[in-house]
């Protein structure tokens, strides 16, 4: 028994044949070990054998043993197992009772594992190592806690399209790009950094992923990690900091920024809009007041796409509610187009501006931007189904339908898009606003674009 799932199983059996908490040890060391469950049954147990339905535990104590099951405290599965027991003789409401010791003891190791994975998130930093098939990225990172399998698929999301390699004392996960695999943990002398972390990757852990050229009693005795036990840490150090030059480098920017890991799959438009607040997918997120998500029916038959909100959207957290959505509005209503079968939304959910003294200046987003935003504005999209997109800009063609298409000799028309039976763009009303001159006549060319719209959407 080397994890929860084991755990859970024999725990299911013991609970099965009645063997109570007193009569059963699980004893347990650091993962990569094997636990054992140690049966001590009394044969004079007067526990009774527990019915099966009695075995039904509340979901919330799953995710809980879960995570207390990742605790290096070698007591934690014997703790899991009274707490089951108890559940489920009797006192089934036993996780709302903080006071209660068990409970409290268990909160306490959920908690530090929780910070714990997220510290593990912030604080491992890969290095650039050159690999057999190209570039490959390798930490070494000593987390508190049994994390690095539960941790595994953060990395993957972030780094999904990097090949990378975690080393922990405890156990290592090597991403190849395709799939990730777990190994035995790297030595807990010192932190093996710079050229040492890098030849600790080569000679020996590279291979041990390789099962194609893995002679691993041989690449154990030449492991050149013997070595780094004699090395005071402080060495160590610095022969990092001598070394590290350019050739450390925070996977972060070599990573592409994509909203995409914080987009819940197949969701409806409030889950959407309350997962998007929460969203680090490029750097717009710090500046900005908040996530600006799109507005309107979630059976809308158009969805308009803006640029970005503006500053009065990024106050209020809703989108064209200041100067470019009060003349959109307009415009709208003197095109007959029903306001209420229009969603409205944003290529770039978070406000880009630069301060000038009091005021906030729009910025234009870059390519980079519009691209990790992508995933919410498809989402939405795919969430409405609506039977057609109208881009307002360049910044919202360029996110759905790609440089190719220009404003200037394209707007009107009726294109074919994957998202919607049909796409159209349009000038933005916000250029409208900053034209100098000949507002009036480009302000009837963006009427005479939504009258199009309105007669697409005629009842036929
Ligand atoms: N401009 C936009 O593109 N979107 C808004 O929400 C406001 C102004
Ligand atoms: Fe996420 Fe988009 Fe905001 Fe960037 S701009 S943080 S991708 S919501």
């Amino acid at each position: 028994m080397n994890d929860f799932a084991d755990w859970r199983r024999a725990a299911r059996e013991c609970l099965r044949h009645g063997i109570g908490p007193a009569a059963v040890r699980f004893t347990g060391a650091e993962a990569g070990q094997h636990l054992l469950l140690t049966d001590e049954r009394d044969t004079n147990s007067s526990d009774p054998p527990v019915a099966r339905g009695a075995q039904r535990v509340p979901p919330a104590f799953l995710s809980l043993a879960e995570a207390v099951s990742l605790h290096r405290d070698g007591h934690r599965w014997d703790l899991l197992y009274r707490l089951l027991w108890r559940l489920t003789h009797g006192e089934p409401h036993l996780l709302e009772v903080e006071i209660d010791e068990d409970v409290r003891r268990a909160r306490l190791m959920e908690k530090a594992v929780r910070r714990d994975m997220h510290k593990m998130r912030a604080f491992v930093r890969f290095r650039e190592v050159a690999g057999e098939t190209g570039t490959e990225y390798v930490a070494w990172y000593r987390p508190d806690h049994l994390i690095v399998k539960a941790n595994a698929p953060f990395f993957v999301r972030r780094f999904g399209s990097l090949r990378w390699a975690i080393l922990t004392p405890d156990a290592s996960a090597y991403w190849d790009g395709e799939e990730v695999r777990f190994g035995p943990g790297a030595p807990q002398s010192s932190a093996p950094a710079g050229d040492a972390l890098e030849e600790l990757w080569r000679a020996y852990y590279a291979s041990t992923f390789n099962p194609a050229r893995a002679n691993l009693r041989m690449m154990r005795a030449e492991m050149p990690v013997r070595h780094w036990a004699t090395l005071p840490e402080s060495q160590v150090i610095h022969e990092l900091l001598r070394n590290a030059g350019n050739r450390v480098v925070t996977m972060i920017e070599k990573q592409k920024s994509s909203a995409r890991e914080f987009v819940p799959p197949a969701a409806a438009l409030p889950e959407l809009a309350g997962a998007s607040q929460r969203c680090e997918g490029c750097d717009l997120f710090r500046a900005a007041t908040q996530t600006v998500f799109g507005e309107g029916p979630p059976r809308a038959r158009v969805v308009m796409v803006g640029e970005q909100p503006g500053d009065e959207e990024d106050v209020k957290g809703r989108p064209f509610v200041g100067p470019a959505g009060r003349l959109l509005d307009k415009a709208l209503a003197e095109a007959g187009v029903d306001r209420s079968l229009v969603y409205v939304t944003n290529a770039v959910k978070h406000f880009k501006f630069e301060e000038r003294g009091k005021r906030r200046i729009h910025k234009k987003p870059s390519g980079t931007e519009i691209s990790a935003c992508r995933p919410w504005l498809e989402a939405e999209l795919e969430a409405i189904r609506p039977e057609l997109i109208v881009c307002l800009g360049s910044t919202a063609a360029q996110a759905l339908a790609g440089r190719d298409v220009r404003i200037g000799a394209d707007r009107g028309r009726f294109l074919d898009h994957h998202l919607a039976p049909k796409l159209m763009v349009t000038i933005h009303p916000s250029a409208l606003l900053r034209m100098p001159e000949g507002f009036d006549e480009e302000y009837a060319r963006f009427v005479a674009d939504l009258v199009l719209v309105r007669d697409f959407l005629k009842p036929r």
